[in-house]
């Protein structure tokens, strides 16, 4: 048997904030990757994702990372205002990107990337990682096998344990666009185009939400074009740890998942464990399983999935929903 390796992708990463920490911790584990350089706005910040990878250098000048000749690829977990400029040059420099979502705050800029990833030929990964949950590659593959039947209802609920910081609310495009995306894509996933939306919205958690431009508590309903409805719980406080859930209904039969402790144990028969406090700890393997799937696609030359396309087609809906809850009233969603 051969002992060699194949060359380690090297990595550009850039954001070594909340998120992008966990997935520096998760890299270390990623076999044939190497982060050779970090980059944040923050110098500590940038060092401190350095050191944790033990990569050769640590930056505040993400265009410096991306252009480095010694790097293959760009991961990219910073504010979700700067994915556009991120992934654009990126792009230029002819290196493959994951970024976390959303791919932008704007429908014009994310069809900037994806015309510009189309032209250079460059792979764009979006880091919708529920789509490599176990337990939701389940659900995907029970309502492909015709397992549920005709689908007649989704439900989402999306609600964090704690709030993230204002400072954070304020740059992140709102509640639907910064987190309830996770729910439209897994909508657009599990069960289809969705046609229409309307949202209602309160501040009932903090009122810095309402001083942000925000609401902390959110219902979206949602038609799909196939005929089936749905509805997104989503919000920024619970007594109970993270919680997050998804139901998709059929003529057949339906598919729960569920956070541990969300529920009594009535779900779908596990018994309710230690409340799962944060998106980090609920989807652990699924942010490494997400990243594995990314370089393995790099290394055979498959496109990655979601890919911006994707990515657009959740951003379509919750722009959809946010001007519906500006506005008060049922919006259409354009569909290419
Ligand atoms: N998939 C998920 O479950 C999930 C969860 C949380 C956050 N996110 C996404 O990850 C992204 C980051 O979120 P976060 O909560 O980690 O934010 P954060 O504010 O905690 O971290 C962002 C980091 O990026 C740095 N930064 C800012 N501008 C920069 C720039 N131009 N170049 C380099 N570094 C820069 C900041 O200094 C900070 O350290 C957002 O797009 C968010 O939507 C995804």
């Amino acid at each position: 048997m051969s002992n060699i390796h194949p060359p380690p992708i090297r990595v550009a990463f850039l954001g070594a904030g909340r998120i992008g920490m966990m997935h520096l911790a998760n890299l270390r584990s990623i076999a044939d990757v190497q982060v050779v350089v970090v980059a944040d706005a923050s110098l500590v910040a940038a060092q401190s994702g350095a050191t944790l990878v033990a990569a050769a250098r640590a930056t505040v000048d993400p265009l410096s990372a991306i252009n480095d000749p010694d790097v293959d690829v760009v991961l990219i977990a910073t504010p979700t205002g700067t994915h556009r400029d991120l992934i654009a040059a990126a792009i230029l420099a002819g290196k493959p990107v994951w970024c976390e979502k959303p791919v932008a705050l704007t429908l014009a800029d994310a069809e900037y990337l994806r015309d510009l990833a189309a032209e250079h030929q460059i792979p764009v990964m979006i880091g919708y990682m529920r789509r490599f949950d176990a337990r939701y590659a389940e659900v995907k593959r029970r309502i492909d096998a015709g397992e549920l039947g005709a689908i007649e209802r989704f439900r989402g609920v999306s609600i964090d344990a704690s709030p993230p910081n204002l400072s954070f609310i304020k740059t992140s495009g709102g509640i639907c666009i910064d987190m309830l995306i996770h729910d439209f894509d897994l909508a657009l996933y599990l069960v289809g185009e969705v046609e229409s939306v309307h949202t209602w919205g309160a501040v009932l958690v903090d009122p810095g939400f309402h001083t942000a431009g925000d609401v902390d508590t959110v219902m979206v309903m949602l038609k799909f074009s196939n005929g089936a409805l749905g509805v997104i719980e989503g919000g920024r406080r619970t007594a109970w740890g993270y919680d997050i859930r998804t139901e998709v209904s059929g003529s057949l039969a339906r598919a729960f998942v569920a956070a541990p402790g969300a529920m009594p144990s009535d779900g779908d028969g596990a018994p309710a464990a230690v409340p799962t406090d944060s998106f980090a700890n609920r989807f652990g393997q699924a942010y490494i399983t997400e990243l594995i799937y990314f370089f393995d696609c790099l290394r055979s030359h498959t496109t990655p999935k979601p890919d911006i396309a994707d990515a657009m087609a959740s951003l379509r809906i919750a722009l959809a929903a946010t001007e519906s809850l500006r506005e008060g009233r049922a919006v259409r969603i354009e569909n290419d």
